[in-house]
């Protein structure tokens, strides 16, 4: 009797450790690939919350300007200023483009996850 309580304890032991093993490996895949792709499915939304989506007036073809500029290459300018500028756009406006023309609703209508997802999705336009 004593050693099928010892199998089991065993069993169940093992079984933990490949529970834990198993989300250590997830780990990575929901945080990166997954919020990339969360991040270009947010980005080819045409509507955003009360606003145009940013495929509206961005295309990711290199010169190619809709309303705004062409975001190929996008990555080369930084995490930081990429947030900013959905965050924040008139806080440092593209030369050549108005400014007050890229809503300024971001902020609001997008929480914090979603911002981050679309930062890392611009962020793999190299
Ligand atoms: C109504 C049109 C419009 C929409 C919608 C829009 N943008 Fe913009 N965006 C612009 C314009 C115009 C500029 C350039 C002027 C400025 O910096 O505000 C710009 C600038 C930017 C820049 C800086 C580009 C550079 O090279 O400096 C980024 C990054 C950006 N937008 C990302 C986004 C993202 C992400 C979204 C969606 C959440 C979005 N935009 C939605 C019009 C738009």
């Amino acid at each position: 009797m004593k050693k099928i309580i010892f199998v089991i304890l065993v069993l169940s032991l093992l079984l933990v450790m490949v529970a834990a093993c198993g989300g250590g490996e997830k780990a990575p895949a929901s945080g990166g690939d997954a919020d990339v792709a969360a991040g270009k499915a947010l980005f080819n939304k045409t509507v955003l919350g009360a606003s145009p989506g940013c495929v509206t007036c961005h295309s990711i073809e290199s010169g190619k300007t809709i309303v705004g500029p062409s975001l190929a290459g996008i990555a080369s300018k930084g995490e930081d200023f990429i947030r900013t500028s959905i965050i924040d756009p008139d806080a440092d406006v593209t030369e050549g483009f108005p400014s007050g023309t890229m809503p300024s609703t971001f902020k609001d209508d997008l929480s914090e996850q979603e911002i981050n997802q679309l930062v890392k999705y611009l962020m793999t336009l190299k």
